[in-house]
């Protein structure tokens, strides 16, 4: 257990993707830990293994009451929820606005209302907008190229603001493209790595938007939840800052589907389709500053974690053939398509 063990936590999001895998580590390191999220598109089973250890709440960003309440007595804020896609904040700008923007907003004041002592900030690479340079540091200029990363660039600002009107310590950790199990295969983000398995293994072709030589710096859901853990490890060291948690190393589509091959996935096509508007070309980290103020280290080789995620699939696909286990259902859409 960590010396800051025992914190009381509260993850908005926490039903989601990335927010699961962090009360499992929350909850593994000691904490108490209450789950915020209007399940939208996160799942109770996703945290039901932890049964009353954790407190849902169900609950919307978008409700301030429901939020001061929820924050009452918590150290610690994770701000995982948001519509997370850059695809659907084209659609739909207003929802996201609504979600990522007045949601965020709420989430700031009423943990500053509550005197909580941190507040760490799931933000997103596509603050970036469309690389004009090598790799992306925190101080490269920022120049969102959709809805959905503008909405977290206006969180970022939050955060700066809060971080002295509260004096609330707040990180905001820039996030690029995670992947791993409980993935959806409809996200925007490495949901391209689940979604290419998911049709691999249902014996069918992969759609690529683009040439397929668009890079992405994927990183694995385990190593952005020792970001978060190693940013609560850092509570009362900073007020303020901005963080870029990738893998530091970019890949290719085409990269990432020879990877596949190599993991045995050989008799299948790739299909080109126009690009689509709002993705990035390329995207890319530099993690020199997470890693030397918060002594991050991106420890999951591609290869693994690609593995990992090919048997967590499968185990979901047999389950479902079979009796399905409780908690965790097959979910399949292989017609939908993405890239990162
Ligand atoms: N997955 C990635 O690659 C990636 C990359 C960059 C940033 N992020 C950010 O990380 C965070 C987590 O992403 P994820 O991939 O786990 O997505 P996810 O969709 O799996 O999780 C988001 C969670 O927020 C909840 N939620 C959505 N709207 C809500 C609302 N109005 N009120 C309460 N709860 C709400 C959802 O039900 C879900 O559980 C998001 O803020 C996302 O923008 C993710």
């Amino acid at each position: 257990m960590s010396e800051l063990s025992g914190m009381n936590c509260l993850v908005t999001g926490g039903a989601g993707f990335v927010g699961s895998h962090l009360v499992d580590a929350l909850v593994a390191e000691g904490h108490q830990v209450s789950v915020f999220d209007n399940l939208s598109t996160g799942k109770r089973y996703n945290i039901m293994r932890h049964g009353t250890k954790v407190e849902f709440i169900q609950g919307d960003i978008r409700d301030m009451s429901a939020l001061a309440q929820a924050c009452q007595g918590k150290d610690i804020v994770f701000h995982k929820a948001a519509i997370a896609s850059v695809a659907e904040s084209v659609r739909d700008p207003q929802s996201t606005y609504e979600v990522n923007i007045l949601g965020t907003g709420n989430v700031f004041e009423a943990a500053g209302a509550a005197k909580v002592k941190h507040l760490v900030f799931a933000s997103s690479a596509a603050v970036y907008g469309p690389m004009e340079y090598p790799e992306c540091h925190e101080d490269t200029p920022l120049q969102p190229a959709s809805q959905y990363g503008l909405s977290k660039l206006v969180g970022e600002q939050y955060g700066r603001f809060y971080a002295g009107f509260h004096n609330m310590q707040v990180t905001c950790l820039r996030y690029f493209n995670i992947y791993g199990a409980r993935q959806s295969p409809s996200s925007d983000y490495a949901g391209v790595i689940s979604l290419f398995i998911h049709n691999l293994l249902a014996n069918k072709n992969l759609i690529v938007f683009g040439d397929g030589n668009q890079t992405r710096d994927f990183v694995n859901v385990a190593d952005v939840v020792q970001a978060n853990l190693k940013a609560l490890a850092n509570t009362g060291q900073y007020p303020f800052e901005i963080l870029n948690i990738g893998s530091g190393q970019k890949r290719s589509l085409l990269a990432l589907i020879e990877a596949l091959r190599d993991l045995g996935f050989q008799r299948f096509d790739v299909e080109h389709r126009p690009d689509r508007r709002g993705d990035l070309r390329h995207s890319s980290s530099n993690i020199n500053k997470a890693k030397k103020l918060l002594g991050f280290c991106p420890a999951v080789a591609f290869k693994d974690g690609l593995a990992e995620v090919v048997d967590y699939i499968r185990l979901q696909k047999e389950s479902s053939m079979g009796s399905l286990q409780a908690g965790e259902p097959f979910v399949n859409d292989p017609d939908k398509a993405c890239n990162a």
